[in-house]
């Protein structure tokens, strides 16, 4: 049986790494039924005068499942990003956000394995902001809530036990932000007691930075609060070889949503230079959410491999291969693993 999975192909490099990821899917074996949903942000606006039809969120949370690319946000002015009304309405609340070394890729770190847990649907970042026209004023919220960082942290900590995790790190700024961020940390520590076989300790967040480009190596699972966690996992992306190869997933109670953590990339979009790999392993985690483990597997090893021998890789990291003869490699490489 099929899986019904919504797609949206974005904007920007958004179809072209959403072709290839499909691509490289479907020579899993894995079969999918994909619900195509073009009309979203700029795209809908000129249409239909909304960036995030109703129409989209009814195919998320009929499939559960989704599978996206990236979509351009306009700077300073327009519509609220898609990106965020997305995790907001569907109470995705844990975008989950690994960054490994991949094998081949010269990077001043060879062993990184990171995973940031970002909480996605408050805080500073959830665009809550208003302006006083007469004072020339403009105000911006960190709503953070008791609930809202219970179940992230949670959600954390459970992943890190799953997957044999050893440690826990919650970056903040409880210093300064006593009562948001320190209502933050005072829950993490209230929570790391129920996971006596996690380590637990916390870092301010500037220290956080410096300590994750001295000694990436030292760091494990990275729980903390949604702009700190926006700004935190482009940082590790550039730790392990740049925003082409870092994936995500956006996680709620009902439904997920899967996306690389970079953008539209406007700078090189229609130009066949698009890294689809970020968009690849997030596809990786999609499968492991499906219940579909050794695709899973099939996939992550013939990407590692792809690495590892280095004969066909994109522009970003040193390669001369366009997106299109990446994912027909790949897609060859996965589907001879299946059939062995
Ligand atoms: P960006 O991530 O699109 O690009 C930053 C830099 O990384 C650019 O030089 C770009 O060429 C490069 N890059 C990104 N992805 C790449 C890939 N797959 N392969 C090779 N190179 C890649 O960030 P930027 O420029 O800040 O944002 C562009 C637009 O994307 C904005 O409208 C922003 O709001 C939106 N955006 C959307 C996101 C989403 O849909 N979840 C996430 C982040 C940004
Ligand atoms: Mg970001």
């Amino acid at each position: 049986m099929a899986y019904n999975v919504t797609l949206l192909p974005g904007d920007g490099i958004g179809p072209e790494v959403v072709a290839a990821t499909v691509q490289v899917l479907e020579a899993t074996g894995v079969e999918f039924a994909w619900e195509r949903q073009e009309q979203v942000g700029t795209a809908a606006v000129e249409a239909m005068g909304e960036p995030l039809p109703e129409a989209v969120l009814d195919s998320i949370r009929k499939n559960k499942v989704a599978l996206k690319g990236p979509i351009t946000t306009p700077v300073g002015k327009g519509f609220k990003s898609v990106n965020v009304q997305l995790r907001q309405k569907l109470d995705l609340y844990a975008n989950v956000r690994p960054s490994t070394t991949l094998p081949g890729i010269k990077t001043p770190f060879q062993d990184v394995d990171l995973i940031i847990f970002r909480e996605n649907t408050e805080g500073l970042y959830s665009g809550m902001e208003t302006y006083d026209e007469r004072l020339e004023i403009a105000d911006a919220t960190a709503r953070v809530t008791k609930h809202g960082t219970e179940r992230i942290i949670r959600f954390c900590f459970e992943y890190a036990r799953k997957q044999g995790r050893e440690m826990v790190t919650l970056a903040h700024k409880a210093n300064i932000l006593k009562i948001s961020s320190g209502l933050f940390l005072r829950t993490g520590q209230e929570i790391s007691e129920e996971y006596p076989d996690i380590e637990f300790n916390d870092r301010i967040i500037d220290n956080m930075c410096m300590q994750l480009v001295m000694r990436p190596q030292a760091y494990d699972c990275i729980v903390t609060t949604n702009l700190f966690g926006d700004i935190l996992s482009d940082l590790c992306a550039g730790l392990v070889g740049g925003l082409g190869i870092v994936a995500g997933a956006n996680i709620g109670d009902d439904c997920a949503v899967f996306e690389a953590v970079h953008g539209s990339a406007p700078d090189i979009a229609g130009q066949g230079k698009a890294n689809p790999t970020a968009l690849i392993l997030s596809a990786e985690m999609m499968l492991r959410h499906l219940g579909e483990a050794a695709a899973a597997d099939a996939l992550r090893t013939a990407l590692f491999a792809q690495y590892r021998e280095g004969d066909c890789l994109t522009a970003d990291v040193g390669g001369a291969c366009s997106t299109r003869q990446f994912a027909d490699r790949l897609a060859d490489r996965v589907a001879s693993r299946v059939a062995a």
